[in-house]
């Protein structure tokens, strides 16, 4: 049985709480496509650890870890990350990387950030060089993680990659890059990963044949995907279902479900519409219940209730099957709880259609039902037979809107506080 774990929002949901659970049914761990703009927050023996390129299935013993070539990596991010598991205990052994992963160059993560700066509205990205490293890969001129195993080849291909990125820094008012200024570094990398670098894809072929099965940890969320997504408020990589096969080499036959992840509300960090954001004293006291601040970049998310129109759209989007609902402890304070259920437009149609169109997204009004509170705390329970009525109210609302059934019911950010529901 193979499974995809899918983010249904803007990022964040709760996937790497979600991949830590479920990883002990499967052999296999799989991140397919992102980079480390990615931020999976897990908790192992009591400490809380942010995963960025590394699979959330690192801690279960017994799990193997592939990263494919879908995912853009930072060489050095990626043994700092391992580095620092190593330190706390969690030694990264059963791992594989493509050595057709595009690799992050600090000319990417210079020009993001130009970039960035001349935009006339910010997008807000995280600034790692995800953008430029995947424009390289469409562009086809793209640095590979099998390139930094040959020096000559590496610097044939960076000389004229870097007279490239230098001439478009100069037009952005960027300071050039110096290929010296990380070569060795870049080369000294390679060689630390040369025993994990592999080509991933008969690699897969091969677990799948042998009747392994394999949990695909996917990143960000459906609707910061590059077309689907808020265009231009998006990433630049595929985070909805199509992205796993492009990124993996593996086809629909080899998936068997689809687990879509939501928080019972939304978060979004960066820029963009957000048809349900809160604002004043309100937005506060969810970020604060939440403890809503970015894994990757600490930044503040915005927050706003659950947007079923946005849900419904990212659920078809993905094909899902079935729900994660992760966070829902965090509503346990409100008397009553909205949730968007239809957008009016500005000429004052009501209608149930996601408009992925950022400049149309913005002027949509939302219509919201107000839901009983529960105003208790769930955090402690691990039955489905112990929840308040309200919240099962809450849940039945959310799959009679999106059809479909939510499996897990998350309440709390640790692997025990999960509720499976029948
Ligand atoms: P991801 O990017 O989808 O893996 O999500 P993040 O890890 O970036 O953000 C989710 C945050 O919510 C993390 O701080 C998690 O520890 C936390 N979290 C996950 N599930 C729950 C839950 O059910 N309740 C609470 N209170 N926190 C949760
Ligand atoms: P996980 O996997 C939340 C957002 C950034 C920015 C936009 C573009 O933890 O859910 P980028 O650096 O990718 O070019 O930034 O996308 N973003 C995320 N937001 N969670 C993420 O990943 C994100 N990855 C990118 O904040 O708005
Ligand atoms: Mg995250």
């Amino acid at each position: 049985m193979n499974v995809a774990v899918m983010g249904l929002q803007w990022g964040d949901e709760g996937k790497g709480k979600a991949i830590d659970y479920l990883a002990r049914d499967f052999d296999v761990v799989v991140r397919y496509q992102g980079g480390h703009n990615a931020g999976h927050t897990i908790y192992h023996k009591g400490k809380m650890l942010a995963l960025h390129l590394l699979p959330s299935g690192v801690c279960t013993p017994g799990t193997r870890s592939v990263i494919t070539h879908g995912v853009v990596i930072n060489p050095l991010a990626l043994l700092a990350e391992m580095d620092d598991m190593s330190a706390q205990g969690i030694p990264i052994e059963d791992f594989f990387i493509s050595a057709d992963a595009p690799v992050i160059l600090p000319e990417h993560q210079r020009l993001d950030d130009v970039f960035e700066e001349a935009r006339y509205e910010k997008i807000g990205t995280t600034r790692r060089g995800i953008g430029p490293a995947y424009e390289d890969v469409a562009g086809r001129r793209a640095i590979f993680l099998g390139d930094l195993l040959d020096k000559d080849q590496l610097t044939a291909k960076l000389v004229p990659l870097n007279r490239f990125f230098n001439q478009l820094l100069s037009i952005y008012g960027g300071e050039p890059v110096s290929i010296d200024s990380y070569l060795d570094e870049y080369l000294q990398a390679g060689e630390r990963l040369r025993s994990f670098i592999c080509d991933t894809v008969p690699l897969l072929h091969q677990y799948n044949e042998s009747g392994e099965s394999i949990l695909f940890e996917g990143a960000q969320g459906v609707l910061l995907d590059l077309r689907f997504g808020t265009y231009p408020f998006v990433t630049s990589s595929v985070p909805t279902v199509g992205g796993l096969f492009a990124g993996t080499g593996l086809s629909h036959k080899n998936l068997d479900k689809v687990v879509g992840v939501t928080k019972a509300y939304t978060t979004r960090v960066g820029g963009g519409p957000f048809p349900t954001e809160l604002s004043g004293p309100l937005s506060e006291e969810l970020r604060s219940l939440g403890n809503e601040y970015g894994a990757t970049t600490g930044r503040p998310r915005r927050v706003g209730w659950l947007d079923l129109v946005a849900l419904k759209y990212a659920v078809d989007i993905n094909g899902v099957d079935e729900l994660f609902l992760t966070k829902i402890d965090v509503l346990g304070q409100f008397e009553t709880i909205p949730v968007l259920t239809d957008y009016r437009l500005p000429d004052g149609k009501v209608n149930r259609h996601f408009c992925a169109d950022a400049r149309r997204l913005s002027r949509v009004e939302g219509i919201y039902q107000e839901l009983p509170g529960w105003n208790c705390q769930l955090e402690k329970m691990r039955k489905a037979e112990e929840l308040p009525a309200q919240v099962l109210e809450y849940i039945r609302f959310i799959e009679d809107y999106v059809k479909v059934k939510v499996g897990c019911l998350s309440v709390g950010p640790t692997r025990e506080q999960t509720i499976i529901m029948p």
